[in-house]
């Protein structure tokens, strides 16, 4: 919706907007079968999400094989359970297979402490309410009740935040593919096509742990961490390469050695051994996803394109690293200072950065 007639450019379009022109090209080639409901393939949703090398780009980058049981378990009559570490793209890959599998990457129910059953089933319009009485035309859908009456992928975001109560709601949706309006005598049948992806954060399993009725109506699949310190330069580079282009931040080049740069820090500091496995370092309190390091390489970015020399330098990084390290100063503070003096400034080609991030603090 738009309230103006000169509607400013979004800042984030939904991934079927953004990739419209390569699920339009999929569509065209795919003459595979195509569950009742879908736009394309499971086939070509993998290769969606994947990329083909050539005109359709990667999104997800990782095992093929789990996109593959993420999506097959889509064409069944199971729900789809995406649980990780926070950044490893659960989010990320629930927009990108709504919007290959529906077009719609929209009908989305975002699970916190106070989510209401109303966002799961149905709301009034409480003017409408009052002044006719219960009607078709005063109830107001969740997007739950839009996925089902579309047959399409409803997407709920955090589910282990929601409350016990809200989360038994889903259970019946679930397994009878039916939403009751007990005011109308009705309900809505979900047609073909509908079904939900989940995500759920494995750091905060235990603030409302899902019920095994619950539990039982998904698949999960666990996103996990990059493999390598090459698979994870690739994710980064090329998030922080077309992040840089939809936030229109001038070119920057060299960006190869502090995008590893800033990887391995991350990775050695989540591991708690540096990538050699010679020296063991202290974990700090913060996630260091890599979520984290796409955001201090596109800031780092940003720094050397307008306040350095176009290109990206270890001076550029370092506060953001530094940043990300350091949530709790007491408890950080120190674990930060010792991966500097342990291990950074032992690395010959880390001296720029060792003195860049000491003058940091
Ligand atoms: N394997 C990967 N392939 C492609 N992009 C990735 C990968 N891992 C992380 N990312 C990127 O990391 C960013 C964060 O991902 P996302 O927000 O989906 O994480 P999340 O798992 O939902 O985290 P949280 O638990 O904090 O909600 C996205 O920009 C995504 O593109
Ligand atoms: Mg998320």
């Amino acid at each position: 919706m738009t309230l103006t007639d000169t509607a400013p450019a979004v800042m984030r379009p939904h991934a079927e907007d953004v990739y419209a022109h390569e699920l339009a090209l999929l569509a065209e080639q795919d003459d595979r079968p195509r569950p009742p409901g879908w736009r394309l393939s499971p086939q070509a949703v993998v290769t969606y999400l994947l990329g083909d090398g050539d005109r359709i780009t990667p999104k997800y980058i990782g095992a093929r094989r789990l996109m593959e049981v993420a999506v097959a378990t889509l064409a069944t009559d199971r729900s789809l359970l995406l649980i990780g570490v926070p950044g490893t793209a659960k989010t990320w890959v629930s927009e990108h297979l709504a919007a290959a599998v529906s077009g719609d990457s929209t009908l989305l129910v975002q699970g916190t402490a106070g989510t209401p059953e109303e966002a799961v089933r149905y709301g009034w319009n409480y003017a409408k309410l009052l002044a006719e009485g219960p009607s078709p035309a005063a109830v107001v859908p969740s997007p739950m009740m839009r996925a089902m009456e579309t047959g399409a992928v409803a997407r709920v975001e955090e589910l282990t935040r929601i409350p016990s109560d809200v989360q038994d709601t889903l259970i019946t949706i679930l397994s009878e593919k039916t939403l009751p309006i007990p005011e109308l005598g009705t309900e809505v049948q979900a047609a073909k096509g509908f079904t939900v992806i989940a995500t759920a954060n494995d750091r905060d399993r235990g603030v409302n742990e899902l019920s095994s009725a619950l539990r039982r109506r998904f698949n999960t699949v666990v996103l996990p961490v990059p493999g390598s310190v090459d698979e994870e330069v690739e994710i980064v580079s090329r998030r922080v390469a077309s992040l840089g282009r939809a936030l229109e931040i001038p070119a920057v080049e060299d960006t190869a050695t502090e995008i590893r740069r800033v990887v391995t820090v991350f990775r050695e500091l989540r591991d708690g051994v540096t990538t050699d496995g010679r020296t063991k370092v202290k974990t700090p309190s913060g996630t260091m996803s890599v979520a984290e390091a796409i955001s201090v390489v596109t800031a780092g970015m940003t720094l050397a394109a307008h306040f350095g020399d176009g290109v990206l330098r270890p001076a550029d990084v370092a506060a953001g690293i530094r940043g990300a390290v350091v949530r709790d100063p007491a408890a950080d503070g120190p674990v930060w200072r010792e991966y500097l003096e342990t291990v950074a400034r032992e690395r010959d080609d880390w001296h720029d950065f060792y003195t860049a991030a000491r003058e940091q603090g």
